[in-house]
């Protein structure tokens, strides 16, 4: 196995994303530079099905991944031997994919002995706001919302991760897709609902806040989500109303969700919001209002660093060697997890998603 031949400060990391529905490649370095990075999104090849669809996923990852290694190298000016580790998603996501990256990351760490960094997605998300903000530190209270995913959680460190709420049914990136699956606005929603939301009503249709109120620290986004569908069927509201008035539901549940968190936990000297939903500009706004009513700082990354990337993949690996002067690698015959909790110790729920 290679060992990290620059100081971890200038190390070089090559990431690679394969978990979903996007391809990507970047090339970050220790002092937060992304030298390269190439993203491409199988939106296309999974609209006709309104949903994302696992096999063609993985087959899109396999026809894309080597060419766009080359490309992002290509792009860098680098070769294999100036980058020091190779971080590649290993779950938890859908499994076909991953495994497609894995293999590919472990291939490279092979040839180019250099060591493989393993990455959890779920922790590249949680650790992207970092890469953008150099003044984010630990600890901080984190919010990871996206397809698959619906957590607080409190980062304490590189590794080390306090789950204090997740969803017992869907994910909320998943309730804004079926929301727009309902509408007819196409797949992904997520940015669709929020554009027809701008033009709504967000008081017009009476939506529940599932959970709201509740001592139990969760989620819960499927009652939300048929309620939209009775809205919807019921020719009584425009669609802009029903988009808008999802948001707001959607929004309050998070904020509520968040207070007690708060209360249960203590407070954290930030508020961080990061998974593909935080690309959502009204749920940054509540956030945001709700972190200076807690005299706590709101930090949310760029848009392209919300939805997945190896950007923030690449960099959960920089964050490894810097936490960790004596690591080597995690071993090659290293298994893709469709499953991998980022707090082992939280209890399991049902319906949690697989995918981040
Ligand atoms: O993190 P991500 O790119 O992929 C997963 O790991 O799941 O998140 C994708 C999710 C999708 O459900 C998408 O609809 C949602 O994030 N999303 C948004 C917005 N942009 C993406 N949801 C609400 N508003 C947005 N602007
Ligand atoms: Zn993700």
């Amino acid at each position: 196995m290679g060992s990290v031949s620059h100081k971890s400060d200038a190390a070089i990391v090559l990431g690679i994303e394969s978990s979903c529905d996007e391809t990507a490649v970047a090339l970050v370095t220790a002092d937060r530079r992304i030298l390269a990075q190439r993203i491409a999104s199988q939106e296309a090849e999974h609209a006709p099905y309104g949903g994302v669809v696992p096999e063609i996923a993985a087959r899109a990852h396999a026809q894309r991944l080597a060419p766009m290694l080359e490309a992002v190298m290509d792009d860098a000016g680098l070769t294999l031997d100036q980058v020091d580790a190779i971080a590649a998603t290993a779950g938890p996501g859908l499994i076909g994919g991953v495994m497609v990256g894995l293999v590919s990351g472990k291939a490279l760490a092979m040839a180019a002995d250099k060591p493989l960094i393993a990455v959890n997605h779920l922790e590249g998300h949680a650790l992207s706001p970092r890469l953008a903000d150099p003044a984010l530190e630990f600890p901080y209270l984190l919010l990871l919302v996206s397809g698959g995913h619906c957590q607080i959680l409190g980062v304490e460190g590189v590794g080390q991760y306090r789950r204090l709420a997740t969803t017992i049914d869907d994910a909320l990136g998943e309730a804004f897709d079926k929301t727009a699956k309902i509408l007819g606005l196409g797949y992904p929603g997520g940015p669709a609902v929020e554009r027809l939301a701008r033009e709504g009503d967000s008081k017009a249709v009476p939506l529940p806040r599932p959970l709201k109120g509740s001592k139990e620290p969760h989620f819960s986004f499927a009652g939300l989500k048929s309620a939209v569908l009775r809205a919807h069927e019921s020719g009584e509201h425009k669609p802009a109303d029903i988009a808008a008035s999802f948001q707001q539901a959607a929004i309050d549940c998070l904020i509520d969700r968040l207070r007690l968190a708060l209360d249960q936990a203590g407070t954290f000297p930030a508020l961080v919001v990061a998974g593909g939903v935080a690309a959502n500009q009204s749920v940054r706004g509540a956030l945001e209002e709700l972190a200076q009513a807690n005299a706590m700082r709101f930090v949310a990354p760029p848009l392209a660093l919300c939805t997945d990337n190896a950007a923030m993949i690449a960099w959960a690996g920089c964050e490894r060697l810097a936490h960790d002067a004596d690591f080597a690698g995690d071993p090659l015959d290293l298994k893709a997890r469709p499953r991998w909790p980022l707090d082992p110790e939280a209890e399991t729920v049902r319906g949690a998603g697989v995918k981040a």
